[in-house]
């Protein structure tokens, strides 16, 4: 008999022909949305401000629609299970996602406090609470940060605590929202190398990008345009790139109309 083994084998996200409207609005947001993303691969999602992206984290995180209200048709599926028959705990064993705002997501009275709350939370002793902390808070790059609060710190500082929190649950699969809008040059790099670092481990990692300069760790990037998704491949970014000489997000607008229309 074949063995029936691990969730390693099923899809860690799968999205088939999935739309999704808000209670109350007649027109779909998202529509007929086919996505995976497989262990080991970044997919980058790039699309015009108020196209949808953070909704569709929301449905893919279970934010929507457990929290969030809406209404999801098709499938969404993370490791082979539906996450509208989720709960929210069971959600996040699997994934963790940084937000777009650090402000939303950051409640802890101190740094330290944010990154204990999910291992916490999860039942996890104190002394691997502790291990976890000092791993994450080295990977991100933030000890001199560790005993203040959340509150006081720069916008990129915030995206790093964030993202320190959502690494310290050790999710399989992992959604960054615009997570490293507010970084500096240095910060961004090194939350770069992370992210290799988390692919290399097998991570399924989803990034939601304005910056093409942060488009070079992607697998394989995708555009929401008018609630539907469109491949681009990586190679008509670089050629454009050396086209102009300009990787700026109002360019990048540009391109990426200029490649749908
Ligand atoms: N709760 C809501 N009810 C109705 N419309 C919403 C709600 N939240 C967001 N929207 C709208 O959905 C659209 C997509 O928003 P969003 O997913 O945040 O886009 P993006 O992340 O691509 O900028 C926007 O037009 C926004 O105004
Ligand atoms: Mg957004």
């Amino acid at each position: 008999m074949k063995r029936q083994d691990s969730s390693n084998e099923k899809k860690p996200v799968e999205l088939n022909n999935m739309s999704f409207r808000f209670p109350g609005s007649e027109s779909e947001l998202l529509r007929g949305i086919n996505l995976e993303v497989n262990r080991g691969e970044v997919l980058a999602i790039m699309g015009l401000s108020g196209s949808g992206k953070s909704t569709l984290c929301y449905c893919i995180s279970g934010i929507i629609p457990h929290i969030k209200k809406g209404i999801i048709e098709g499938e969404v599926k993370l490791q082979g299970r539906s996450v509208s028959e989720m709960t929210i705990p069971e959600v996040s064993r699997m994934l963790g996602m940084v937000l777009q705002d650090p402000d939303t997501q950051l409640f802890s009275p101190t740094v330290e406090d944010e990154i204990a709350f999910g291992p916490e939370n999860f039942g996890l002793p104190w002394s691997e609470i502790d291990a976890r902390i000092e791993r994450v808070i080295e990977k991100v790059g933030i000890q001199q940060h560790r005993y203040k609060n959340p509150r006081e710190l720069s916008g990129g500082e915030k995206q790093l605590v964030a993202i320190a929190a959502v690494l310290s649950l050790e999710p399989d699969i992992l959604i960054f929202d615009e997570a490293l809008s507010q970084l500096d040059a240095a910060g961004r790099e090194m939350i770069m190398e992370l992210i290799v670092r988390l692919k290399d481990e097998g991570k399924a990692i989803i990034m939601v990008e304005h910056n093409p300069d942060n488009l070079g760790v992607a697998d394989r990037i995708k555009l929401l345009k008018n609630g539907e998704m469109f491949d681009l491949e990586p190679h008509d970014l670089k050629s454009h790139d050396t086209e102009t000489h300009d990787t700026g997000p109002l360019d990048l607008k540009k391109l990426v109309l200029k490649l749908i229309d």
